[in-house]
């Protein structure tokens, strides 16, 4: 028999399980599908920087879009531990972009001056107000304080969502879907493999496999395979953040620091440590913060984030598919988007309109800007 929702989420992460619970809260009847365990992939996998004024090089729709999602954060945390009882560790620790040249004080210079023109806190620190807050990480030129991007702990994060959504919704795991098929003005079946349902509204958030379900979507949804690793230091660690030419180092709650991370398009699905990721991770360590050269590590594992053929995700309906919403491509910050995407699909479903600053990433521009890599 065909089970009937109002709404069929498709993928358990950072983005349909949000999605899922804020549609659930208008009073709708909401169907989660996943096809492993909820939070099992990139969602589970990430830092949990919340990094909207290091991750966005100019400003733009994706910087007010970044600013506003982390502007969301403290409350989103604060329903989630009332709701479920998890803690998923917000930690207002700030982030130091480091300069080791010259060359890197300059480029951080113009950002700090985009930033502050537009209303942000970043200020330029000197080397000694570094070694003073942060004495074990290395000589330096000084660095980029960002005080308010943050950090969570995202495997809490997606425990607590995963509460959320069995609480709110019907949620199936194990349930790969194979197919959407409009069946009629009134909606979509959704097919797995043993069931199918209907749905009025269908969103896809399927993160680096959501191409699968849309074939005819003109941008390129792409697994970018980041590898990671946590530290757990014996004497000193870092209170902020340290940022430097790709590597990070983020102090969590634990005790421990997660180093990322690499960046490979090339490596597809493939879901291997390899040496070379593991040496260029604790390289970056040395580089950064010798002292920790002693820290024992814990450690190591692999996500696939939802790179795609433009730096903005694409979020809202289709318009040629009524009904068939999209919350894809979150590529680098899927974490910090999450409260922000929720209630843009919860708009876009309700057929709300959107405010101007969220129609930059509808997903019709893809047709226009496919093609360009990144
Ligand atoms: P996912 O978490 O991958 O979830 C998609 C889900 O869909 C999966 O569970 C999958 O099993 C399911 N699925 C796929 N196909 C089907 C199907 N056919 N049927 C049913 N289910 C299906 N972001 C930040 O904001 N800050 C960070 O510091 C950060 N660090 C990162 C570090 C690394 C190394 C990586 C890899 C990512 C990082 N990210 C970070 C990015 C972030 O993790 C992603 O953008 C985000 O998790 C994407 O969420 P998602 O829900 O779209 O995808
Ligand atoms: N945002 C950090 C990463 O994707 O590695």
């Amino acid at each position: 028999m065909t089970e009937s929702f109002d709404v069929v989420v498709i993928g358990g992460g950072v983005i349909g399980m949000t999605s899922a619970w804020r549609l659930a809260q208008t009073g709708r009847r909401v169907l989660l599908l996943e096809r492993d365990r909820t939070g099992a992939e990139a969602s589970s996998a990430a830092a949990g920087m919340l990094g909207a004024q290091l991750e966005v090089s100019e400003p733009g729709p994706f910087y007010e879009l970044c600013l506003e999602s982390r502007s969301l954060y403290q409350a989103f945390i604060d329903e989630l531990l009332e709701y479920t009882g998890v803690d998923a560790q917000l930690n207002h620790n700030g982030i130091y972009q480091i300069a080791f040249s010259q060359e890197e004080v300059h480029a951080l210079h113009r950002r700090m001056e985009w930033q502050v023109r537009g209303g942000a806190r970043a200020e330029f620190l000197s080397s000694t107000e570094v070694t003073n807050e942060e004495p074990i990480v290395a000589e330096n030129y000084g660095a980029l304080h960002l005080p308010d991007d943050s950090n969570i702990n995202a495997s809490l994060l997606t425990r607590a969502l995963s509460i959320a959504v069995t609480q709110t919704c019907t949620v199936v795991e194990g349930a790969e879907v194979t197919t959407v098929q409009r069946q009629s003005a009134a909606g979509y079946v959704v097919s797995t493999q043993s069931q199918t349902y209907f749905a009025g509204a269908v969103v896809v958030a399927a993160g680096a496999w959501a191409q699968r379900l849309l074939p005819s979507f003109p941008g390129k949804i792409q697994p970018v395979k980041g590898q990671l690793l946590a530290i757990r230091p014996r004497q000193g660690t870092l209170k902020h953040t340290i940022f430097n030419d790709h590597a990070y180092l983020v102090p969590k709650q634990d005790g421990t620091i997660v180093v990322g991370a690499t960046e490979d398009r090339e490596a597809g699905y493939n879901r291997d440590v390899t040496v070379d990721a593991i040496q260029y991770l604790l390289s970056s360590v040395k580089r950064i913060s010798p002292a920790l050269c002693d820290a024992v590590f814990e450690q190591s594992w692999i996500g696939l984030r939802p790179g795609s053929s433009d730096p903005h995700p694409w979020i809202g309906q289709l318009a040629a598919s009524p009904g068939l919403h999209v919350a894809v491509g979150h590529f680098r910050n899927g974490i910090l988007l999450a409260p922000v995407t929720a209630n843009m699909l919860v708009d876009s479903v309700e057929g709300r309109p959107w405010p101007t600053h969220w129609q930059a990433f509808q997903p019709e521009r893809a047709s226009v800007e496919s093609g360009v890599t990144r």
